[in-house]
């Protein structure tokens, strides 16, 4: 059955092939799944870290489109079940009394992310770039399933400023109702190889998300038994 799914099916058709999410975790983590390749980038389970890089490098998801109904601090698209999910979390987060989120930045290809990546090393020099901007090639931005958020109040704030917002504590208790984790926790620097930035949220599908909210899981590193990844 899971065969037969992975050759044919969606990614759902997969999971339920294994016997649901929690049963596809435990059989990647535990490598007893080898036919599940965690460098798919076409597969909502892709891993992209520093040890991690995109397959092939300058991957394009085949479709991205921008959320409805929210506000952009600038343009963002991403792949089509992310953008509906997301703009189903941000109604959710209005609708709970968590305020306004807007959406900063999604979809990065290779090419914008080498001069995002750029940018800032020649602002901060690279040690310190790589500890907060994923060089090309290397960036979750590029599947199409990650995004930056910002709060929105009167206008909508740098991303730097959402942790310690309302929005922000919203976001990490619930980001997982709507298949988002929020990537980069503070504290988990050795692991991921970034700073805390509580502002990227990435979708791996709301049933993995329970799965790693209900484990009590911080990083995808851990919840996929893949080593650490804190330099390249
Ligand atoms: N800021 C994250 C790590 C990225 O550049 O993908
Ligand atoms: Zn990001």
């Amino acid at each position: 059955a899971v065969t037969a799914a992975l050759s044919g099916g969606s990614d759902a058709d997969v999971l339920a092939a294994f016997g649901g999410a929690a049963a596809f975790r435990a059989a990647v983590a535990g490598g007893t799944a080898p036919c599940v390749d965690l460098s798919d980038s076409r597969r909502v389970w892709v891993v992209v870290d520093k040890k991690r890089p995109l397959v092939p490098v300058d991957f394009e998801p085949a479709e991205v489109t921008a959320p409805a109904n929210m506000p952009h601090t600038v343009d963002g698209r991403l792949q089509p079940a992310a953008s509906d999910a997301l703009t189903a979390l941000v109604a959710a987060a209005a609708a709970e009394g968590a305020g306004s989120i807007g959406l900063n930045s999604a979809y990065r290809s290779y090419d914008v992310q080498t001069r995002t990546y750029n940018g800032y090393v020649g602002s901060m020099g690279r040690e310190q770039a790589d500890l907060q901007s994923a060089r090309p090639g290397f960036s979750e931005h590029q599947t199409g399933l990650a995004t930056d958020i910002t709060a929105c109040n009167s206008g909508c704030a740098a991303i730097e400023s959402f942790g310690g917002t309302p929005q922000s504590a919203w976001v990490a208790a619930n980001a997982w109702r709507f298949g988002f984790i929020v990537r980069y926790e503070d504290g988990y620097t050795p692991i991921t190889g970034y700073e805390w930035e509580a502002w990227h949220l990435r979708y791996i599908g709301p049933e993995l998300a329970q799965v790693y909210h209900d484990g009590g899981f911080h990083t995808l590193e851990d919840f996929f038994g893949l080593p650490a990844a804190p330099t390249y």
